[in-house]
């Protein structure tokens, strides 16, 4: 029967009671996609009369949530944004500082960290095998689109002063490149899930948690 492994053997950790510690692997993992999420800042195309730009970089965050789970997935975001706010400028546009949390993309940003933990947990929930792909999807397309869009527009008008209805329709336009980076994360992270399978956080390749 098929399984998914991420869970199996974190249930198999339960059972030992080991509790999983971040390996060396897990921190450089974090590192990558942090560092892919930053290299994704290239993209920046604002939108006339919407306070937010269209990104790529959130394609960075359901990919890190996707391939690696809701643990090290939600690390990934903390740690890159937790590099912008030391005035880094790895934001889109090359912007960093505390400076751009309090801005309109604020709920946006939070709903990187809401949403990577979402993806990452409902991804470790599905057995691998037929209808991986779109299960995945649907994973990323509830914590990635329609969290962190719903709240980035939720919190937005905060800032703005804009009416939310307005912001809420405003918004809308991000919808078609959000499912398109979507459909693209779940493509690459069901690609990577069949023919390398990352190791749970804090257990060896091969190894046995009891
Ligand atoms: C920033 O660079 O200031 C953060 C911008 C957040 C942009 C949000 S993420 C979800 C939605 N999709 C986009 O392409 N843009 C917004």
């Amino acid at each position: 029967m098929s399984h998914n492994p991420i869970t199996s053997q974190r249930a198999e950790l339960r059972g030992s009671g080991r509790r999983p510690v971040l390996l060396p692997r897990d921190l450089g993992l974090i590192a990558l996609f942090a560092a892919l999420t930053a290299a994704l800042g290239f993209v920046a195309v604002p939108v006339a009369g919407l306070p937010v730009p269209i990104i790529l970089q959130n394609l960075g965050v359901f990919l890190a949530a996707a391939i690696l789970g809701a643990r090290r997935g939600t690390l990934t975001v903390v740690a890159f944004l937790a590099l912008v706010a030391a005035g880094l400028p790895l934001l889109s546009g090359g912007r960093g500082g505390i400076g751009v949390f309090m801005t309109p993309s604020l709920g946006y940003l939070l709903g990187w960290v809401a949403g990577a933990f979402v993806i990452g947990f409902l991804t470790e929930k599905i057995r691998a095998g037929k209808r991986y792909f779109p299960r995945v999807l649907t994973a990323v397309l509830l914590g990635g689109v329609l969290v962190i869009d719903l709240l980035g527009a939720l919190v937005s008008p905060l800032f703005t002063g804009l009416d939310l209805s307005v912001t809420l329709i405003g918004s809308a336009v991000f919808l078609p490149g959000d499912i398109f980076k979507a459909v693209l994360a779940a493509l690459v992270a069901a690609a990577v899930h069949r023919a390398y399978p990352v190791p749970p956080a804090g257990i060896r390749r091969g190894e046995s948690a009891a």
